[in-house]
């Protein structure tokens, strides 16, 4: 998954969780997937609650492999599963 709200007008309004929480019931509903992924920044607070509000947890760390003005960051990766998700409700 990739997503990119262009006007921070609409930034943390909660739009990503909502259309996140969309996509993923397609996917698994609609597409029959079982697992959606995506990666992320860590300097990306922001991106990084709103996936794990839409029910996305961590399960790797690229250390290191994003280097911004000679600071380095790690490349984390989310996923979540179709049991993760029961009618279209967060399984924590
Ligand atoms: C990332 C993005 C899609 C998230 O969508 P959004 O609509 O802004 O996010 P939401 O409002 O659904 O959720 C953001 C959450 O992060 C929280 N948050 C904001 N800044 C934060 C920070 N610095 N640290 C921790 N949490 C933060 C918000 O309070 C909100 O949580 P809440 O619902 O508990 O209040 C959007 O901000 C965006 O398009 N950003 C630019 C592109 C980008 O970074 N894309 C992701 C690339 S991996």
């Amino acid at each position: 998954v990739g997503i990119f709200i262009g006007n921070k007008q609409y930034w943390n309004k909660g739009f990503g969780q909502e259309a996140l929480g969309l996509l993923t019931d397609y996917g698994f509903q609609s597409l029959n997937l079982n697992n959606i992924m995506l990666t992320v920044f860590s300097f990306n607070k922001r991106a990084i609650k709103c996936y794990e509000k839409a029910g996305f947890k961590q399960f790797g760390v690229r250390k290191e492999s994003k280097i911004v003005n000679e600071t380095k960051y790690d490349e984390i990766y989310m996923q979540i599963l179709r049991k993760d998700k029961i009618d279209g409700k967060i399984n924590q």
